[in-house]
């Protein structure tokens, strides 16, 4: 499903972000694009980042979680 409709990038694409290292919105947006325009497709990534986290088994503390914020990061 798109995320992103600004720059076409769906959940797909975050989670292989993710799967490549990638551990927060900050990254993903370095490496895909993904909330760098409009920025409404920001708190639905951050959560797809958080959930592929949990999948490898690399869920962050919520003191973590809340540091790897976007909008405290950007
Ligand atoms: S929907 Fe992602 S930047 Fe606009």
């Amino acid at each position: 499903m798109f995320v992103c409709l600004c720059n076409g990038i769906t959940d797909t694409q975050i989670k292989h972000a993710v799967a490549s290292g990638d551990t927060n919105l900050l990254a993903v947006r370095q490496r895909l694009g993904v909330a760098d325009q409009c920025g409404k497709c920001a708190s639905m990534a951050h959560m797809i980042i958080q959930q592929q986290l949990a999948v490898q088994g690399l869920d962050l503390s919520p003191e973590q979680a809340l540091t790897d914020n976007f909008y405290e990061v950007a």
